[in-house]
């Protein structure tokens, strides 16, 4: 799969199957995320693999977030039920002291982005699924995996193989509307 495709075909992909993910897969998803662009190449993510099904339970009811959740009408956050059924789940974090902060704007989560996108694709490449979970309780989160209190997590990503059809994500806005050539007006 070439890479246009592989961006182009790409969906989140929230149920999956029991069958596990091939640890020389799991490596190339996370060597991915790693080669991502990052602000002065400082590289400030981290990411804790998970596979204990048990802590897999537990990341996935620290999905849910009431206050956010039951604001829009949902009973739980849609990727919930993968964070548990997935055989892997990636805990993608930022140390934000490793990235910049320039016109009020903190580059760590622009660092993060571009690495997910990698995870994402590259697991896309090989056949895998993942879906990137941005609401979650980040505290009770890094409180159950011990993680340092000056990181921030900024995605949960469940890794595995889809099950069922994926269903097509939302339609893209047209390029008329989003691109403007040579100013804002034009
Ligand atoms: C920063 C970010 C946070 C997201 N958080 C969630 C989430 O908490 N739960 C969920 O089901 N999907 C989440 N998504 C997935 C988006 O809903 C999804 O990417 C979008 O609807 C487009 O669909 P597609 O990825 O299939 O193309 C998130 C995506 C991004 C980029």
């Amino acid at each position: 799969m070439n890479t246009l495709e592989a961006i182009k075909t790409r969906r989140s992909v929230r149920k999956f199957s029991g069958k596990p993910v091939e640890p020389e897969k799991l490596q190339a998803v996370l060597e991915a995320a790693a080669q991502a662009p990052s602000w002065a190449n400082m590289q400030c993510w981290r990411f804790i693999v998970v596979t204990d099904q048990a802590v897999k339970e537990r990341i996935s009811d620290l999905s849910y977030v009431e206050a956010f959740f039951a604001t829009r009408g949902y009973s739980s956050n849609p990727a919930q039920k993968a964070l548990a059924e997935a055989p892997v789940v990636v805990v993608a974090c930022a140390d934000p002291t490793e990235s910049g902060t320039l016109r009020g704007q903190q580059y760590y989560l622009t660092d993060m982005g571009i690495a997910a996108e990698n995870l994402m694709l590259a697991a896309h490449a090989q056949g895998l699924g993942s879906v990137f979970v941005g609401v979650f309780q980040e505290e009770e989160l890094g409180e159950l995996l011990e993680i340092p209190p000056d990181i921030r997590i900024v995605g949960l990503f469940p890794l595995g193989y889809p099950l069922g059809e994926v269903k097509g994500g939302g339609a893209r806005k047209p390029l008329k509307q989003i691109v403007h050539y040579e100013k804002w007006k034009g």
